[in-house]
């Protein structure tokens, strides 16, 4: 594995490789990887001749700071489990290397209705920072796959929106992979360290609850559901529940009378222990 921590670099190095007429995946991180992001890894390891990971705490994507401060860094820990993983090129770029002319966005991504939604509503300027993140990587790597996971439902979508609106669609492909879960459901993150031992155990609920809606959605109302949902996470644990959502998997609009045959989504956002969770399922209504 090489890593590179400057962009000159690793554009010489990719450079060589696509003039060998090497495939190039691609997987943007944060860190504290966990086996989500290394089955990404794994998967475009399978589908590319060269794997690129790059671990950056992009700051410009908080809307809290504190989240920003608080977020785990195991920059060592990353890299032996990168190098396990049979990674070719690591990118660990500093906020000076990636920003050199500021952080400011100059235009803002005409992302339309699906930032208006969800994590666009709880989180304002989220899909932007991640935008202007993502935009600058795949500028940097060019890859021919970029593998991103459902566990962030939303940002995958985002990203297809991008990849259109910059015309990258036509060169990169979009590949997203399942939700990697702990043996008692939940769905792995980096944010998971932050749990306390007790809220650790009780963030399990999460997915359960979600279950638990795919599973009555034929005999309930979806409003009922919804306000079930989040009332069971309430009384489990959680201090915040910022959405509960049954929406349309492919629009994300949200579900009123769903039809036979429709690929629906439930998706959740809700704090325990001060940290903010997020999770989702796809499901086939019929
Ligand atoms: P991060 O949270 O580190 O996630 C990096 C990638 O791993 C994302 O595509 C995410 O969906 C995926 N991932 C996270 N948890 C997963 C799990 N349990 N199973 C499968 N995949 C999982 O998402 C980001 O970073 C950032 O927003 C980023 C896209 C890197 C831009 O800064």
């Amino acid at each position: 594995m090489i890593l590179f921590k400057q962009i000159s670099q690793l554009q010489q190095e990719l450079s060589l490789a696509r003039n060998g007429k090497k495939s190039i995946g691609f997987v943007p991180t944060m860190g504290a990887l966990h086996e989500g992001h290394l089955s990404l890894i794994a998967q475009s390891k399978q589908e590319n001749d060269i794997t690129v990971c790059s671990i950056f705490v992009n700051p410009t994507q908080f809307n809290d700071p504190k989240d920003f401060e608080k977020y785990p860094i195991t920059t060592a820990q990353d890299i032996l489990l990168a190098e396990k993983a049979g990674l070719d090129i690591l990118f660990m770029p500093t906020v000076a290397e990636m920003y050199p002319n500021g952080q400011q966005l100059t235009q803002p991504y005409e992302l339309g209705h699906i930032e208006t939604l969800l994590e666009g509503v709880h989180r304002p300027g989220h899909f932007q920072g991640v935008c202007q993140v993502v935009h600058h990587l795949l500028n940097i790597v060019q890859p021919n796959g970029l593998y991103m996971g459902q566990k962030d439902y939303q940002q995958c979508m985002v990203i297809n929106k991008l990849l259109e609106i910059t015309g990258l669609k036509q060169s990169i492909l979009l590949k997203v992979g399942p939700t990697l879960r702990e043996a008692d459901g939940l769905a792995m993150s980096s944010r998971n360290v932050r749990l306390s031992p007790e809220a650790r155990n009780q963030a399990t609920i999460i997915y359960k609850t979600l279950a638990a809606v795919k599973e009555h959605i034929k005999t309930k109302e979806i409003s009922d559901l919804q306000e079930e949902a989040a009332q069971n996470l309430l009384q489990n644990g959680f201090n915040k529940v910022d959405y509960i959502s049954i929406a349309d998997a492919v629009t994300l609009e949200p579900v009123t009378k769903p039809v036979s045959g429709q690929q629906l989504v439930v998706l959740a956002a809700a704090f325990i222990n001060n940290v903010r969770l997020i999770d989702n399922l796809i499901f086939d209504f019929s």
